[in-house]
């Protein structure tokens, strides 16, 4: 949306304005293509796993065999969280699980030896130990919420199964837990989406990488980014049977209410990140017996197609939020989910800005008075 004032261009929401380069992932929004490192979404979806898929986004390629083996080993050896972390999450449980978290983060930046250090292999080395803690911050303080004790993390279960494990107390099946992966991998990183963009530019003032992170998940949290799929499950929960689902949308349209898990800043073709959750969901649904809620989703789908002609199509928090209901995960915890995925997609970014710094510092075009005169107070009326 351009707008001349005062022959300014101004460019708000900073909308299809390109600050930098970068070769993390690529977001195709006409054709609804996502490309992380020059490869295919549905390639990785398929075929990769979540720790392989990061180690691609942190370092650039994809690992050997020994080179997975030793980044898997790093990962979670690093998953403990100190005594001290946990109680701070104990001192702030009563507040909201991505708030929690964020104060987590901050915490950690008091014990880690390169808090300070904004070299690149201090910010990698920082990476690997904030994206193993991330999982454990968030599933801690669910249990301590619960009045339940932290479960330690299971060496023998990979990130996503651990995630699991630790946040609902049992072992999760291979299915659930390649599910759950698939989910974390389509979620790392998505071009300069708001959080991102926080993340940068906490990072373009050498600010260090546990800030970064914290700015990128305050900006998460916002219903209009991270946020959507708990709106999309509780508009499930509302619409209560498929038989509703045209009334529901009715009213919501002519409230002028947006329908949350539809519409993209950047896609105007499907979230290619939708499908493989929609499948997902499907499957957990199926093996569930719990029919209901895909019956809803995919008929709210259905109706919403005519959006699609106003390039207002379903995006990647439209199927996620059902996955993570069937699987017992609270509606306040699915923004968390979404951050356990997507602070090392934070990392990769933060190190392509270091690595190639300028302080990102745009322009606000002052329309303001000029010129006034100062009245003292006795002479104000
Ligand atoms: C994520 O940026 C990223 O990459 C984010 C993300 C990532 O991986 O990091 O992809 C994750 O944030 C996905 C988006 C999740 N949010 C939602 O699902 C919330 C619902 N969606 C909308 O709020 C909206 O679509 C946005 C905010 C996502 C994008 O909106 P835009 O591009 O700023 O478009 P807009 O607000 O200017 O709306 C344009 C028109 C408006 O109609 P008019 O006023 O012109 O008549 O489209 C309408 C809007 O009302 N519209 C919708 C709609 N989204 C936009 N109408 C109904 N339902 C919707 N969901």
């Amino acid at each position: 949306m351009t707008q001349q004032i005062d022959q300014v261009e101004l460019k708000r929401g900073l909308r299809d304005v390109y600050f930098e380069t970068t070769e993390s992932s690529n977001v195709i929004g006409d054709v609804g293509r996502l490309i992380y490192r020059g490869y295919d979404i549905h390639d990785l979806a398929e075929h990769s796993s979540f720790e392989e898929t990061v180690f691609l986004m942190v370092q650039g390629h994809l690992p050997t065999r020994s080179e997975l083996d030793l980044f898997e080993t790093s990962l979670r050896e690093a998953r403990a969280i100190r005594p001290e972390i946990v109680d701070v999450i104990r001192s702030v449980k009563d507040a909201h699980p991505m708030d929690v978290l964020r104060t987590g983060i901050s915490a950690l930046a008091a014990f880690d030896p390169d808090t300070e250090e904004v070299s690149h292999e201090a910010t990698l080395r920082k990476g690997i130990r904030i994206t193993a803690q991330v999982p454990t911050i968030v599933a801690a303080h669910h249990r301590i919420r619960n009045g339940l004790d932290p479960l330690p993390p299971d060496p023998s279960l990979d990130h996503a199964g651990n995630f699991l494990y630790m946040l609902l107390g049992e072992k999760p099946d291979e299915d659930t837990t390649r599910l759950m992966g698939k989910d974390l991998i389509v979620h790392l990183d998505h071009g300069s989406n708001a959080s991102s963009f926080a993340a940068r530019v906490a990072a373009s003032t050498l600010a260090d990488l546990h800030g970064a992170i914290v700015a990128g998940i305050a900006t998460l949290k916002g219903p209009l980014h991270g946020g959507a799929a708990e709106g999309v499950m509780k508009m499930a929960l509302e619409i209560g049977d498929v038989a509703n689902v045209e009334a529901y949308l009715d009213a919501k349209h002519e409230k002028h209410e947006r329908i949350m898990g539809f519409g993209h800043a950047v896609y105007r073709a499907e979230d290619p990140r939708a499908r493989h959750l929609r499948e997902g969901s499907r499957l957990l649904a199926e093996k569930q017996g719990q029919p209901k809620w895909f019956q809803i989703l995919s008929k709210v789908e259905e109706e919403m197609r005519p959006f699609a002609e106003r390039g207002i199509c379903v995006n990647v928090d439209f199927w996620s939020g059902s996955v993570y209901y069937l699987l017992g995960i609270p509606e306040d915890l699915f923004i968390s989910i979404f951050a356990v995925a997507r602070v090392p997609g934070y990392v990769a970014q933060v190190l392509e800005q270091q690595d190639n710094n300028m302080l990102i510092r745009p322009q606000l075009q002052y329309v303001g008075p000029t010129d006034m005169t100062y009245v003292p107070i006795g002479e104000r009326g």
